[in-house]
């Protein structure tokens, strides 16, 4: 121990007073039976349903999908061997980005190791390589989104959630010569709530800028070839730049974008976050390969999907559990105090067998602490039931309110019990 240690630990003691000190819990996925897993605990193993995954559709589990990745990690190994540049570019990526660029009808796709790192380093480069470039990013972006903004070292300007108007109004402010790239998502992962991509290209045609969205929660799941929710809008030809996530929807691992090819290329060339790593194992690849191409002529995952989240929202509503407005998937359910947020997730696993992750500050703003439950097509009806009955008894126990109606965003605090 030196002094400099209690830096990290005043850090963390003060991270724990709020309440927000993460705890992951320890659990092993069952491919053959999802969605269960094992929850080891110290010493004990206890079988728990998970209903936080964000392998949305189960496709991290797929037959089809587990075969492409153990063939191929027989066939060319377990890792790929160095970066792209350097000890040649492995034919599985490669195969890889030619099914990503044809999923979202663009003329070529880069691979990264993972969405967190597309992001970083498409917007990061993008926002370099343009001259004086000037960046407009909505509020509620990722933070992978806001590093690599804030790596371009270009200018950037905040703007209000999903408000077209205030959108407008940033673009004519800005210089009319000066490149403009606006930084979106298309489906809110903490909220569920859905950009108007359509409007937002509208505005850029306007004003010259280029539009980068990112479809990290709606990859596979939206769009009648799974590509998102701007192919489900059929907008997705007016958008530049896509990136998704193949650890999602896809239930793999690994990031992307998707563009003109001049866009990707230089993105490539002046990069070092891409150039200088060591690029995605062969059987990553593989496995992704095999899911989005599943996923682009199978609706049978989606359609299961959306019956058990309808099931899921109406169970919830039964049982008087209070639900955000959702525009998709998921269904968050308020809390609004990081204390009890994480009391209700501890009382679901340890008294329920449930696992739902607390998710506070600082991935949502304080106040609107919620639990963030995102079925899946296996989550049958009984256990709908079950999650139902075991939220019902958490919310008695810890003298959580009550509300049948769906909630704004703006009013969760007003859920908080009185102190
Ligand atoms: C909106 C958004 N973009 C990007 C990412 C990063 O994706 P990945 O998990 O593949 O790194 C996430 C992760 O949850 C996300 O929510």
């Amino acid at each position: 121990m030196t002094p400099l240690h209690n830096h990290f630990h005043s850090y963390l003691d003060g991270v724990r007073r709020e309440g927000r000190y993460r705890i992951f819990t320890d659990l092993e996925r069952h491919a053959d039976r999802p969605p269960y897993a094992t929850w080891h605990s110290g010493d004990n193993a206890r079988e728990v349903v998970v209903w936080c995954s964000n392998d949305y559709l189960g496709m991290g589990r797929h037959p089809a999908v587990i075969d492409a990745m153990t063939e191929t990690a027989r066939r060319m190994g377990a890792g790929a061997g160095g970066t792209r540049n350097i000890s040649g570019n492995s034919h599985a990526v490669v195969a890889l980005e030619r099914e990503l660029a044809d999923l979202h009808r663009k003329e070529a796709a880069l691979a990264f190791t993972s969405g967190y790192v597309s992001n970083e380093t498409a917007l990061g480069t993008i926002g370099r390589l343009l001259p004086n470039c000037f960046i407009l990013s909505d509020e509620k972006n990722h933070a992978s989104m806001i590093a690599g903004i804030r790596a371009s070292g270009a200018e950037k300007r905040i703007c209000r959630h999903n408000d077209v108007a205030h959108l407008e109004a940033l673009l004519q402010e800005t210089e009319p010569s000066r490149p403009k790239v606006i930084a979106f998502e298309s489906l809110y992962s903490m909220d569920g709530d859905i950009a108007p991509i359509g409007h937002i290209c509208d505005l850029a045609a306007k004003f010259g800028a280029l539009t980068y969205l990112d479809e990290v929660h709606a990859v596979g799941l939206y769009g009648p070839r799974g590509a998102g929710i701007a192919e489900r809008d059929g907008v997705m030809d007016r958008v530049d730049i896509i990136e998704g996530t193949l650890a999602k929807g896809f239930g793999v691992v690994g990031g992307y974008v998707a563009a003109d090819a001049v866009i990707c290329d230089a993105i490539r060339s002046a990069a070092p976050s891409f150039i200088f790593t060591t690029a995605m194992p062969p059987a990553v690849a593989a496995a992704a390969t095999q899911s989005v191409k599943h996923l682009k002529r199978s609706v049978a995952e989606r359609i299961a999907h959306r019956l058990q989240v309808g099931k899921t929202r109406r169970g919830l509503r039964k049982a008087g559990i209070p639900m955000m407005t959702s525009q998709s998937h998921i269904i968050p359910v308020p809390v609004g105090d990081p204390i009890l947020c994480r009391e209700a997730s501890t009382l679901l696993l340890e008294s329920f067998g449930i696992y739902v992750q607390p998710i506070n500050y600082p991935t949502v703003p304080r106040g609107t602490e919620r639990l963030r439950i995102t079925p899946t097509p296996f989550h049958t009806d009984q256990l709908i039931d079950g999650l139902a009955n075991a939220l019902s008894e958490v919310w008695d126990t810890l003298g959580l309110p009550r509300d049948t109606n769906v909630v704004p965003m703006s009013s969760v605090a007003r859920l908080r019990p009185a102190a």
